[in-house]
């Protein structure tokens, strides 16, 4: 008979009674106040009724918010307990395989029933919006992650729910489309009025604002970028904070996340914000390089220009970033926030390229056991890259990083890289 072998933790568990009850507003913490959103006509700073055609008014109040704490109502948390606390995951199978001295840890969103962090935001746009009378909402996807969860959520609170999904994506994720009408959501591949293009989340936005401003019944949910959507993900660096306590350790040294709009970034860096001595560091695609090769300035949200500026980086609205397979990181702009933060050097960011990206998400699926989404695959390359640099000092970094999704319906991407015909883009 084999010797029982030491049973060593890599999963850290919170009982369901240990989900946050409120959510970490990083406005306070900034070190001066974010550059207001400015009306796409006047040019002068939005006010709450400008925005009121498209959001509810709670979710207004979230965004401009300096409050420090906000409370998450009881039907949010009823919601989101089916799968919060997500675990946190020591990856010690990645750290043997690398044979590093640095300490990986992970924070499973892909847990959560559409796989992805997304629903944390979702879930309660949907709850104020249902509260506030409305019984439609209208939403941008690009890989389809935001749209599978916003159609879950609309679901939980009896609303429709009516999706524009990039068509590069509608095309490379069929399953995506069967998912989100599994909840009751319809779905059309965007521009709807461009049949031949490929589509960005830039248009998408721009069929999904021109949707909710033409009915009564419709209001807008948007599944990034905003400050009371990285307001809504602060759940998963809340957690951490509490799981990796449990794991013995006193702080993270690096918070690694993708970043496409900034929300899975912001949900797990931002709480650990007030702490100076914990780097935080964005990951993004290098075919769409908006922090590390875009322009901090006021731009608009989308492409055809409808929604207000904002200053943030951006590589210019009218950027139509190639068809790589991470569709949620192809913007090209950011989250005030996360822009702030990167231009007062407060906070890094690199760029992969996605054969490197598939790379390390093949080695972290034959590892781990878990099959990564595209986008979850650029901090995992990050991730690699810090473990090394820290094998390379000697030192035992703490890593902690966002698995913001798993890739089950992103298998054509891997089908592609392993039959070895994923091209770098330029
Ligand atoms: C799995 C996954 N990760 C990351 C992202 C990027 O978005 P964000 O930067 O807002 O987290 C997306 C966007 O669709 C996504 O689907």
């Amino acid at each position: 008979m084999a010797a029982p072998t030491e049973v060593t933790d890599t999963r850290f568990s919170l009982p369901q009674s240990a989900l946050p009850t409120a959510w970490f507003n990083v406005a306070p913490h900034l070190a001066s106040p974010l550059d207001p959103p400015l009306h796409p006509a006047t040019r002068e700073p939005v006010g709450p009724d400008d925005l009121a055609p498209l959001f509810a008014q709670e979710l207004i109040g979230q965004e401009m918010s300096g409050d420090p704490w906000i409370d998450i109502p009881g039907e949010v948390l009823d919601v989101l307990r089916l799968w919060r606390p997500t675990p946190l995951v020591r990856a010690r199978r990645l750290e043997a395989a690398l044979g590093t001295t640095a300490r990986i840890y992970f924070k499973d969103e892909s847990v959560s029933p559409a796989g992805s962090h997304k629903p944390n935001s979702a879930v309660p746009q949907a709850f104020y919006n249902a509260q506030e009378g409305m019984t439609r909402l209208s939403t941008e996807t690009g890989a389809g992650q935001w749209g599978t969860a916003l159609a879950f959520a609309c679901a939980q609170y009896d609303l429709e729910c009516a999706v524009y999904m990039v068509r590069k994506s509608f095309e490379q994720k069929p399953y995506r489309k069967v998912i989100m009408e599994t909840w009751g959501g319809t779905v059309v591949p965007s521009p709807i009025d461009e049949p031949g293009h490929p589509g960005s989340l830039g248009a998408a936005i721009s069929d999904a604002v021109r949707d909710a401003v033409g009915r009564d019944d419709t209001h807008y949910a948007l599944g990034s970028v905003l400050n009371h959507v990285l307001l809504h993900q602060t759940v998963i660096g809340l957690e951490a904070q509490q799981q990796l306590a449990a794991a013995g350790e006193t702080r993270p040294d690096v918070v690694v996340a993708p970043c496409g709009g900034g929300s899975n970034l912001g949900g797990v860096a931002l709480p650990f914000l007030p702490d100076a001595s914990v780097r935080l560091l964005a990951a993004e695609p290098a075919s769409c390089p908006t922090l590390t090769q875009g322009r901090y300035e006021y731009d608009f949200g989308d492409t055809a220009g409808f929604t207000p500026l904002m200053n943030m980086y951006t590589l210019g609205h009218d950027f139509v970033p190639p068809g790589i397979h991470a569709g949620g990181l192809r913007y090209h702009g950011d989250s005030p926030i996360i822009s702030k933060l990167v231009h007062e050097g407060r906070m890094e960011a690199v760029a992969h390229r996605q054969r490197a990206v598939f790379e390390a998400n093949v080695l972290f699926a034959r590892v781990e056991g878990k099959v990564p989404a595209p986008e979850a695959g650029h901090a995992i390359a990050s991730v690699i890259q810090e473990a090394n640099d820290a094998t390379a000092k000697g030192e035992d970094r703490v890593i902690l990083f966002n698995y913001c999704g798993h890739g089950l319906l992103d298998l054509s991407a891997y089908e592609e890289y392993l039959a070895g015909d994923l091209v770098d883009e330029p």
